[in-house]
């Protein structure tokens, strides 16, 4: 339980949070009330706002709601319109740095905010699930965007097993029977996790995506400088789910490496705790686990996680080409991390398959 609490994840819900986010603070009431209200939100209206106050004083809920609530508002005031507005006021560009400071997270909107502390229940008596969770804030108000973030949720919530048994692996190795278990339990979860992506392409209009939200979802291109702060020299990406925990799990406890500088520097934008979880399976001998399986006569059981990882990001490809590509009449090739979106993703895929035991 100890390790749950120190890395921020749950038993039932992986990395993302257990329970919906927090939908109101006092000191945000006037911000929240614009969020809500988007068509009167405009950089005039944004300037107004107060500053929030007291900031050192909130628990880590009302501090991770003051940094949706700062960061969505940044992102709407940078892209107003189609040349980026710069500088973030005073007023939103003051709360947003303290608070980045105290998260440890740079000074942008990343999924920690937009997915795991930005969803609610449709249904309080049903479960968890895509059909029955909707964002609290959102940039469109459709259910598109809904299901477009809480299907990466469920995603998280469906890696749930797969984080417990590469937590416990460790503990296992020199027991055949568990550590067969564990590897099974790590493919079954990637295998379940293609059901969410067909959720995702049956809910979401690749159209509505490209056209109606991806645009609040670009990093500060353009520079920003938050109005009386220190100038932030690091490049600021938008969110992604590329800045998932969950597969830089799985890639750290197989022992795969992508040698990638773009997925190394997405790190940065996770929250602090699974960042630390990820660099202490780092740390781990992933030969002493290959070693182990070829020992114990487990390559099936391996190769079988390694299978399931590829087949997944291939389906995941063929979604960003959906998603991305196609809606674009084939001129955007580039993922929002600026990369050449299809290679980059095959070699990923190579790169993982690297990983299978003759
Ligand atoms: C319509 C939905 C999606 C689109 C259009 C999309 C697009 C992309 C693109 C273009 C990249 C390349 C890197 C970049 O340019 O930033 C990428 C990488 C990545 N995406 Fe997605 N993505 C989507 C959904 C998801 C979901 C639901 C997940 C689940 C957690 C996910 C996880 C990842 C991961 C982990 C990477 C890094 C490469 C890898 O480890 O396989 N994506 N995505």
């Amino acid at each position: 339980m100890f390790r749950y609490a120190k890395y921020h994840i749950t038993k039932t819900h992986g990395f993302c949070t257990e329970n919906p986010g927090l939908g109101f603070l006092k000191s945000l009431e006037p911000h929240i009330a614009l969020l809500k209200d988007q068509k009167s939100i405009n950089p005039c209206s944004i300037r107004s706002l107060p500053m929030q106050k007291g900031i050192e004083n909130l628990n880590y809920e009302e501090l991770e709601l003051s940094c949706l609530v700062h960061s969505m508002i940044n992102s709407l005031y940078y892209w107003n319109s189609e040349i980026p507005n710069t500088v973030i006021p005073a007023n939103i560009a003051k709360p947003t740095i303290k608070i980045s400071k105290l998260l440890d997270r740079p000074p942008i909107l990343t999924i920690v905010s937009t997915q795991f502390y930005n969803w609610d229940y449709i249904d309080y008596s049903k479960s968890f699930h895509p059909d029955n969770t909707k964002m609290m804030f959102s940039f469109s108000g459709t259910r598109d965007e809904d299901y477009f973030f809480t299907c990466a949720n469920y995603i998280e919530y469906l890696g749930a097993p797969a984080v417990k048994s590469i937590l416990e692996l460790e503990d296992d190795i020199e027991n055949p029977k568990k550590l067969r278990n564990h590897l099974i339990t790590i493919g079954e979860s990637l295998y379940s996790m293609k059901d969410s992506i067909k959720i995702l392409r049956k809910n979401c209009d690749p159209e509505v995506f490209y056209f109606g939200f991806r645009n609040k979802l670009k990093g500060f291109d353009k520079g920003v400088i938050f109005e009386g702060e220190e100038p932030i020299t690091m490049k600021l990406m938008g969110p992604s789910a590329v800045q998932s925990p969950l597969f830089k799990l799985i890639d750290a406890v197989l022992g795969i490496s992508h040698n990638n500088p773009y997925l190394d520097f997405t790190e940065k934008f996770m929250k602090k705790q699974h960042r630390e979880l990820i660099n202490d399976i780092r740390k781990r001998d992933s030969s002493k686990l290959k070693e182990k399986v070829k020992q114990y006569d487990l390559q099936k059981e391996w190769n079988y996680v390694i299978s399931e990882c590829c087949e997944y990001r291939k389906i995941h490809t063929d979604l960003a080409v959906d998603y991305i590509i196609k809606p674009s009449n084939q001129n955007d090739a580039k993922g929002t991390g600026g990369s050449s979106l299809v290679e980059f993703l095959n070699n990923v895929i190579m790169t993982t398959k690297f990983h299978m035991i003759s």
